[in-house]
Formats: C-alpha cells, sequence, structure tokens
C-alpha cells in the first residue's frame, strides 16, 4: 500500500488542496467501514501526504455521523505519524477574531454520541490525555504560520478548543457557560480525532481557522452556515499556505513525540489474555 508519514484532515470548506502533486485517490476498507471519503495522496513540498476530506468532498457527514474510527485507522494503515487537522471554529473569546487562527493545546469534551476509543471488546487500555495535542507537531504548526507573516491575522498558540455534538450551533446560554470556562474555540469535531489518535499513536494538533464569533457576541450577529463557508474562503489560501509550510519543516526536521510511545503504558489486558 502507498505509504505517507504526514497526514492532513480537511474540515468544513477545505475539501482538497490545490497544491498537491501526483495526486493518488486510495479507498481503504477497515475493521470500522470506509473512512469519509477516499484519501488523496500527493506530493506537496516535495513529501507524500496523505489528505482526507473529514466531511467528505461533498460535505455529505454531519459531525455526529464521521467516521472517526475508520478515519484514523485509515491514516494509521498509510503509515501517518503527524496529523494535521485544519477546522472551522468559532471565537469564545473577544481578542480572537475572525480570520485568526489557533493551534490549541487542550480540548474539553461536550461530544455524547461518539465512540472514540478503539479498546473494549477484552482489551483494556487508558491512553494519557492530559495533554491532548502533541506540543511538537504544534510548535511547527505555529512556527510556520508565524514564518508566513500572513497579513491582518493574529496566530494564538494555545488555547482551549469545546468540542459539541451539534448539529445544530450552542445555545447563548451555552455558548456564555463556555466563556466562563475561559474557553477559546468551539468546534464540533477534533476531539474524538485527537483520542483516536493519540490510541494509534499518532501526533495530533489542530489548525483552528476561527470563522465568526458564536452566539454570545453583543455586536455580532449569532453564527450561520453561511458566515462559516464565507469566512473560510476567506482565509481558506492561508490556511493551505500554513499547511504547506508546516508540512516543509516537519521533513525536513521531522520532530519527537510521546504519542508515537502512548500504548507503553496504557493497555491492562495481559497481552496473552486478548481474545
Ligand atoms: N464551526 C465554526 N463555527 C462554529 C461554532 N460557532 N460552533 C461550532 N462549530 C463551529
Amino acid at each position: 500500500m502507498a505509504q505517507a508519514k504526514i497526514g492532513i484532515i480537511g474540515g468544513s470548506g477545505l475539501y482538497k488542496m490545490d497544491a498537491l502533486k501526483d495526486v493518488e485517490e486510495v479507498q481503504i476498507d477497515t475493521p470500522f467501514g470506509p473512512p469519509s471519503d477516499a484519501l488523496i495522496l500527493g506530493t506537496l513540498e516535495g513529501t507524500r501526504v496523505a489528505f482526507l476530506a473529514r466531511h467528505g468532498r461533498n460535505h455529505t457527514l454531519l459531525p455526529s455521523e464521521l467516521p472517526f474510527r475508520a478515519n484514523i485507522y485509515a491514516m494509521k494503515q498509510l503509515g501517518v505519524e503527524y496529523l494535521i487537522s485544519a477546522s472551522a471554529v468559532g471565537s469564545l473569546k473577544e481578542e480572537v477574531k475572525p480570520l485568526d487562527m489557533v493551534v490549541p493545546d487542550q480540548f474539553i469534551d461536550r461530544t455524547r454520541n461518539r465512540v472514540s476509543t478503539f479498546f473494549g471488546e477484552g482489551i483494556v487500555a487508558h491512553i494519557a490525555f492530559g495533554d491532548p495535542v502533541c506540543k511538537n507537531l504544534a510548535a511547527v504548526i505555529t512556527d510556520a504560520v508565524a514564518s508566513l507573516k500572513l497579513p491582518d491575522l493574529t496566530l494564538y498558540r494555545g488555547g482551549t478548543y469545546v468540542c459539541m455534538e451539534g448539529p445544530a450551533f450552542s445555545t447563548k446560554a451555552e455558548s456564555r457557560l463556555y466563556r466562563s470556562w475561559g474557553a477559546t474555540v468551539i468546534g464540533m469535531t477534533n476531539l474524538p480525532e485527537a483520542k483516536l489518535a493519540r490510541e494509534a499513536e499518532i501526533a495530533y494538533a489542530t489548525l483552528a481557522l476561527v470563522t465568526d464569533y458564536d452566539c454570545w457576541h453583543p455586536a455580532h450577529d449569532s453564527v450561520t452556515v453561511e458566515m462559516v463557508i464565507a469566512n473560510l474562503q476567506r482565509n481558506g489560501v492561508n490556511a493551505q499556505k500554513a499547511i504547506q509550510e508546516t508540512v516543509r519543516r516537519l521533513a525536513e526536521n521531522p520532530p519527537p513525540s510521546e504519542a508515537h510511545s502512548a500504548l507503553k503504558y496504557a493497555i491492562v489486558t495481559p497481552l496473552d489474555k486478548v481474545p
């Protein structure tokens, strides 16, 4: 099977990467069914990468319908060691404006309806998840974005991403609650990916593209799909440049990651008792 050490999951508005060359579509079947779409293998900055449109290339899957396990399993099958997730988010802080970028370092789980583990059915394991984002991969992403000196946007290193179930956006009371928790951004997809990637010993980090002020801001309209898509179209080119520079740096100097040995002390079931 084709191989790629770097994976990219593109969220709403990022259904393909224009700069990919020598593109090959790979249909992968997994024990958890098919991924969201075919994986697109291509060359970016001289390096083979695997790209997946999180919601499918025609955006046909709700956040709650995403085959998270199949997506991460497929990346693992291709040999992915670093996974960059580009995702639209709403801002929960005044200073974090639409079109800014955030590389979160924490998550809060507000999902209800997602299978977020490969374990169970006879194999018990508990990964460490206190630091849910690979800090070295996050540093490569933030350094890459900063080096581009993109005009008119601020890049935030760190911050807390609230992962909600959706598909409806939050109520104002919920949005205010998350703000009172000190959270930075809100989205619907990244936490299950981060957990499964850690279980699969893949380094994971998010490049969050801010599209709106959710619904808490008195001076801004509440988030709508139209707003999200319009702002993504505006900063989609910047996001692709940021990913391209991240890939160049990762290929040149792949950092160590604690995620790569996440299962070392995680599995409780004695290996000779695994069914
Ligand atoms: N994705 C983009 N904006 C969002 C918001 N306000 N809430 C949840 N997911 C989002």
